[in-house]
């Protein structure tokens, strides 16, 4: 049994209410009439109807202004302007104003019906198309859910793979993250951005992986060849990744967390600007850390050396703004630098935002 179609129509002139109505009932439809735009607006807040047939002229009102009004009240309403013969440019801006159909004075009954039957096309064809629309939206949602649930699950695993291989490596990992969080807040990084810095800082030695235990443990000086196989780490992190599509932004970051400012760096001796600026504060971030950092070859520097390294090479390995910006971080926020071990990215972000309160961005 199709849906019952529920029908007012405004009109002053009585007399095609009159004939109408009885009319359009016979063939099933629910109707309801109104002479002035006052008792129209009434009607629709005391029933429910589909579609609004609305004249012209509606004594000092135009029909256009009782359409919108009514719209106001109910979005979902249909409405059909009714014209008096050669008044198609009315019909015309009542269209675009959304009006679905027009009817053209005199009309018969059979006119009336066929308006009807249009106007009920087209809202089934709207409904098909919202439930459409919210169905492809929901599906779009689910995947969005699958793919980031997915990409964090990959992204533990490979931090996991990284701490099984060499602890040290996933903790400097774990804090140069959490300094980039903190450069990434005080440069006012955009979202998109700043989910990026997250992976790929905890991801920048990825590489390692591939380096052998030998080389990553020794205790003296590299020589050439076992420097070069050091120095491949950002090229075999990106083969690591490449095969997940998820990574595929945060590549560049890794591949050039080694470059320098001034062109000197590797592996393509990019400079300035050309360096992705995710790879310019990871190799900050990277720097100080290691400085901070017990070595097999050297014991760990303090603090102010660190900051005194990173200002000292300001503009020649690094970043000036990012070191300036480092620098700021640092003074702002000293306990979240001095405590690094206790923040890392992937930490419940409620702890997170006691301690940065105040960030700015
Ligand atoms: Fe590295």
């Amino acid at each position: 049994m199709p849906e019952e179609t529920r029908i007012l129509i405004v009109d002053d002139e009585t007399r095609i209410l009159e004939l109408f109505k009885p009319l359009l009932e016979d063939f099933g439809y629910y109707v309801r009439t109104a002479a002035a735009p006052d008792d129209a607006l009434r009607l629709i807040n005391e029933d429910t109807f589909q579609i609004i047939y609305v004249d012209q002229h509606l004594g000092p009102m135009k029909g256009l202004d009782l359409i919108a009004k009514m719209t106001v009240r109910d979005p979902g309403l249909y409405f059909v302007t009714m014209t008096a013969c050669g008044s198609t440019d009315f019909a015309v801006e009542a269209m675009k104003k959304g009006a679905s159909d027009f009817l053209s004075k005199p009309f018969f009954i059979n006119d009336f019906i066929k308006s009807i039957e249009y106007v009920n096309k087209k809202r089934a064809l709207d409904r098909e198309k919202a439930e459409l629309i919210i169905s492809l939206e929901q599906k779009a949602s689910e995947k969005e859910e699958e793919l980031k649930g997915m990409y964090f699950s990959v992204l533990s695993s490979l931090a996991q793979a990284m701490e099984k291989k060499d602890i040290g490596t996933y903790g400097h990992s774990r804090r140069v993250g959490h300094y980039s969080r903190l450069i990434a807040a005080t440069i006012d990084l955009g979202e998109e951005d700043r989910e990026r810095l997250k992976a790929a800082a905890l991801l920048h030695d990825i590489g390692k992986i591939g380096i052998t235990d030998f080389i990553l443990g020794k205790n003296g000086r590299l020589d050439s060849q076992e420097m070069q196989e050091v120095k491949n780490h950002p090229m075999k992190g990106v083969e690591i990744l490449t095969p997940l599509k998820q990574f595929h932004s945060i590549l560049p970051a890794i591949l050039h967390h080694h470059e320098y400012y001034d062109g000197s760096g590797y592996p393509d001796g990019l400079a300035g600007q050309d360096i992705p600026l995710l790879a310019r504060i990871i190799t900050v971030c990277d720097t100080y850390d290691a400085i901070l950092s017990n070595r097999p070859y050297r014991a760990a520097g303090t603090h102010e050396k660190a900051l005194a390294e990173l200002i000292k090479y300001s503009g020649i390995q690094f970043d000036p703004v990012i070191v300036k910006a480092f620098v700021y971080a640092e003074k702002k926020y000293r306990r979240m630098f001095l405590d690094a071990d206790n923040f890392h990215p992937g930490m419940p972000s409620g702890l997170y935002e006691t301690y940065s309160a105040g960030l700015p961005g």
